[in-house]
């Protein structure tokens, strides 16, 4: 029996896109499938100011393929030496829709970011005065700290602290991956959401590291044990306003990612989709996969949901996805579930 759902076209919370070559390899992926992506700012060097944002937006809509549309959703990267001026200058014009906070060292170039808190006071004061959400890397950096428990430090040490110096802060936790995080956004009713990936919501930490470590499967924040893939999949599907998807595909050469120091990030624009319609299936929530993938995330940043819709259609045999994407920065490896899927994006 064939069924079908259709759902306003989707956006992605939290998106890669690298530059150049990388860039115009994967940008399809993500244009196919999504009306408008927030897109990282940690290409080297980062995308700091607003000038800098800008001609990135550029770039990324040079990279797109004539005949599709996109809209680049642009953030700017948080460092001790923001201007708040430049922050506010470049969010009335339009162009930024949120900053993006990486504690230095957390992850894929994040050494500019944020050691010294003192330092971010001014300018996070100011977000909270004109309501610039701000996006977080949730995860201390700190070599004492287990990297399974870095979420859980993060949340305590770093981020309530943080909310509570800058009343009415609005805040995004990014690709929360335990159940401390869920808690967290459900205990706080205002002034923050969390973005899940599809990835944390398919695999725990035994599919890294159980009969051979599994590169592809290695992003950060690392995926956690298994009580923790269930809280995530119950936030995802339960249609909760403050969920909302942001894939977080970060695009690696594969070779850098199958190396003795491999990459942090899988690559699931291309697949997504079908694969949340298969976790919401198998939850029994499909009736709020557009919650989560269409609705939610505008609500948060206070913009429309998109007008045009898209449409999954499950069939009977398994759909195929390339298991790479050629780039002229190499190839890309797409992130295998690991089962079949059936679901599938019809093309317009
Ligand atoms: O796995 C990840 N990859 N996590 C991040 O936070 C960054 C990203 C990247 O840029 O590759
Ligand atoms: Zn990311």
């Amino acid at each position: 029996m064939t069924q079908s759902i259709t759902i306003p076209t989707p956006d992605d919370w939290h998106l890669h896109l690298r530059d150049g070559a990388m860039l115009e390899g994967v940008i399809a992926d993500s244009a196919r499938h999504f009306a408008r992506a927030i897109i990282m700012p940690n290409l080297v060097p980062p995308v700091v100011r607003g000038d800098q944002a800008a001609s990135y937006r550029d770039r990324i809509l040079k990279a797109l393929p004539v005949g599709m549309t996109f809209e680049p959703l642009m953030t700017l990267y948080l460092t001790e030496t923001t201007d708040p001026d430049d922050v506010e200058a470049a969010t009335k014009s339009g162009l930024v829709k949120a900053l993006k906070l990486y504690p230095a060292g957390a992850t894929t170039n994040s050494d500019s970011g944020v050691t010294d808190f003192v330092k971010v006071q001014p300018v996070l004061e100011r977000m909270a005065e004109i309501g610039l959400p701000l996006c977080v890397h949730g995860e201390v950096t700190t070599a004492d700290v287990d990297i399974f428990d870095r979420e859980a430090v993060f949340i305590e040490t770093v981020l309530d602290p943080l909310r509570k110096r800058v009343p009415g802060l609005r805040v995004v936790m990014e690709h929360v991956t335990t159940k401390d995080g869920v808690d967290y956004v459900r205990a706080n009713e205002k002034d923050l959401a969390a973005t899940l990936t599809t990835h944390h919501l398919i695999i725990n930490r035994n599919h890294i590291l159980v009969g051979g470590i599994k590169p592809h499967y290695y992003c950060l924040p690392v995926a956690k044990r298994e009580l923790h893939r269930l809280a995530l999949r119950e936030a995802a599907t339960s249609g909760d306003a403050r969920f909302f998807l942001g894939t977080d595909s970060a695009p690696h050469p594969t070779d850098l990612k199958e190396n003795a120091c491999g990459c942090a990030g899988c690559y699931t624009s291309i697949n997504t989709m079908s694969l949340l319609a298969h976790v919401f299936e198998e939850e029994d929530k499909l009736d709020n996969l557009e919650k989560f993938s269409s609705q939610n995330g505008p609500a948060f940043y206070g913009l429309p949901v998109n007008e045009t819709t898209m449409t999954l259609v499950k069939g009977d045999a398994p759909v195929t996805f390339p298991s790479e994407v050629k780039t002229g920065a190499g190839p890309v490896t797409v992130f295998d579930p690991g089962f079949d899927v059936f679901w599938k994006v019809e093309e317009n």
